[in-house]
């Protein structure tokens, strides 16, 4: 949700590195970009509406040559997913103060801009855009009595609400500000550079070694490196780390589209997420990060899952794991309404905060509360280091790479896996008997392999979903453990496909929607052989009987339940707790096939952002 960067040095161009970063960084928003570039005749602001391509094409038109580029050593840089004001040129970042000599880029929300807009429109500042960000920028201009850093913490200090915030003046040369509250940001040190960014895909072209910000950190930024306070200007201190994965993770790599490369990059990232956490003689999993004792396990009385999007589709898998492998009360919870709706937990409640960036801001609110209120709370989050993945400060990482494509894919399978092994944990502490518990074990290690298994059928699935392209409406049913899967799969077609979808409980359909079907209405069926296929079976016929023509996700070998759809997808067969790992697979390629056939801009789907850090 809105990307920044910003980078220093002695005597290489910024130019260049600010595009770059804001093209690893245009997942996190795309209506509009703009650098700010600073030299000793002044800060040059180059912005405009649209993806950062076009903001490339402008800056290359607007300094032509080697030699103009080679002036702005210093500058910030922003892509924009708009919460204030209409995405426009007016309204995209930087936004400047001081006469021109002030620039800021922000990510996250000032919420209480308005009053302090009034304020400074008293004082004569004068506002051109609608966005609470240029707020922050004249309020700095105005602190501003001859300390950089000093300026920007008292600035910050008036403000209400999240920011990650880059700033540059031209009173200040070489130097750059930035801070963060509730909005990501990073700091990697390199040679005599020094580049910061919402996320370290920005980054690791330059260098390795990181810093992550926390919130109420403010930091100084010159080439040379970096110098951290508090907002009270104390100084604080924090671990340069080393980043273990390099450009190609984060590269398209051959495919078309970073969606599908995520959606085949399943089996190693799986793999990963797996790697060293079963054991096979104990016939458990070994969750170290969770660092729950068997006393803390047994103690608990309630589970909640937490999390926002897809995340809450894994996080409803999981209540179906939890509460059959461990016998547990688990509910999966929409984080923000958990929130709002004063949850009645306690000491005596795990809640498990799903989330793929560790950042969205809802999940981190929720965490908080829980935490408050004296639950314990662990994240399964894949960025490393990320703010729920830190304040939860128990949990497991993921470890399925880099999640570029918005729809997320690879994170819903890596969470069901963790969820699976978190379960399998915990019910071994509770009533699961070694024999289950090595079944599992068993399962578990075969995933890669059978999602693999599926990714071969990508020509088929392409196939079917040639002949639904079409369609501008679908339905998705599943029961039980199946159900989230067909949230999930209509979520997805929804997101890079713009069909209108809805996912509904097999059983449920003819309560209502059912009424909706024609021949134009195609149903997507979850068939896997697993208990209470057969009564999905009977939903399937209601479904033709109104011409509805039906599309199974079937197990391999079921021409039983095949023969009652119009057309067959199938997927390996496999247990009740792994069915919706294989079947999610074939939903992702087919919403995949179905937005590629209908033109859609898959990667970054309109009106939407990676990684929402605003409520
Ligand atoms: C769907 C999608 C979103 C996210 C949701 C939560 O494809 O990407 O629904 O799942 O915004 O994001 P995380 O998991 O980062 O908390």
């Amino acid at each position: 949700m809105c990307g920044i960067v910003g980078f220093s040095s002695h005597e290489k161009s910024a130019c260049e590195p600010l595009v770059n970063g804001l093209r690893r960084l245009e997942y996190r928003g795309y209506d509009s970009a703009g650098v700010a570039l600073e030299s000793a005749d002044g800060i040059k602001v180059v912005k405009q509406r649209g993806k950062v391509a076009e903001l490339d094409k402008l800056l290359k038109e607007e300094l032509a040559t080697e030699d103009e580029r080679a002036k702005y050593t210093v500058g910030i840089a922003h892509t924009r997913w708009a919460t204030h004001g209409l995405p426009t040129t007016v309204n995209a970042h930087p936004h400047i103060a001081d006469d021109g000599n002030l620039a800021l880029v922000h990510n996250g929300i000032i919420e209480n801009y308005a009053t302090l807009r009034a304020g400074l429109e008293k004082r004569g500042c004068k506002f051109v855009s609608q966005t609470d960000t240029e707020v922050l920028a004249h309020l700095v201009a105005t602190f501003d009595k001859g300390d950089f850093l000093s300026a920007v913490s008292h600035a910050l200090k008036q403000v209400e609400g999240t920011y990650g915030i880059a700033t540059i003046s031209r009173r200040h040369p070489g130097e750059m500000v930035v801070a963060r509250k509730g909005s990501p940001l990073v700091i990697g040190i390199g040679e005599h550079e020094t580049v910061v960014a919402s996320d370290v895909s920005a980054i690791v072209a330059y260098t390795r070694q990181v810093i992550y910000l926390k919130d109420g950190d403010i930091a100084l930024v010159t080439p040379d490196g970096v110098s951290i306070y508090s907002l009270d200007n104390a100084p604080v201190s924090r671990e340069v780390q080393e980043v273990d994965w390099d450009l190609g993770a984060i590269e398209k790599g051959g495919f078309d589209h970073f969606m599908l490369k995520e959606i085949f990059e399943q089996p190693d990232a799986l793999r990963n997420t797996i790697r060293g956490r079963l054991d096979k003689s104990g016939a458990t999993a070994i969750l170290a990060g969770l660092n729950l004792t068997p006393r803390d396990l047994a103690s608990f009385r309630r589970v909640a899952i937490i999390g926002c999007g897809t995340s809450l589709h894994a996080g409803m898998v999981g209540k179906y794991l939890f509460e059959k492998l461990a016998d547990m009360p688990t509910s999966p919870e929409q984080a923000a309404e958990f929130r709002y709706c004063n949850p009645i937990i306690g000491p005596d409640n795990w809640i498990v905060a799903l989330s793929q960036s560790g950042e969205t801001a809802d999940t981190l609110a929720a965490v908080r509360e829980s935490i408050r209120k004296g639950a314990l709370v662990s994240g399964l989050c894949n960025v490393v280091g990320s703010t729920i993945a830190r304040e939860a400060g128990r949990g497991v990482y993921l470890h399925a790479g880099p999640e570029i494509s918005v729809a997320s894919t690879k994170a819903f399978t890596a969470q069901v896996t963790a969820l699976l092994m978190s379960a399998l944990k915990l019910g071994r502490t509770r009533r699961l008997s070694y024999s289950e518990g090595a079944r599992l074990v068993d399962e578990i290690e075969r995933i890669p392999e059978l999602v693999g298994e599926v990714l071969k059928q990508n020509e088929r699935i392409a196939e079917v979903a040639a002949k639904y392209a079409k369609a501008d409406d679908m339905f998705f049913i599943g029961r039980g453990i199946l159900y989230p899967t067909a949230l999930e799969g209509a979520l997805k077609i929804k997101e890079v496909a713009y069909v209108h979808a809805e996912g509904y409980q097999a059983a449920e359909l003819k309560h209502g929607p059912i009424a909706l079907l024609s021949e134009e209405t195609p149903v997507v069926a979850l068939l896997a052989d697993i208990p209470g296929k057969e009564k999905t079976v009977g939903n399937v016929q209601e479904c033709r009987a109104r011409n509805a023509p039906v599309i199974g996700i079937c197990s391999e070998g079921d021409s039983a339940a095949a023969e009652h759809v119009n057309d067959a997808i199938f997927v390996p067969k496999t247990s009740e707790e792994v069915a919706p790992i294989v079947s999610v697979v074939a939903l992702q390629l087919f919403a995949y096939h179905v937005a590629r056939l209908r033109g859609c801009e898959i990667d970054q789907p309109r009106n939407l952002a990676k990684s929402v850090t605003v409520e």
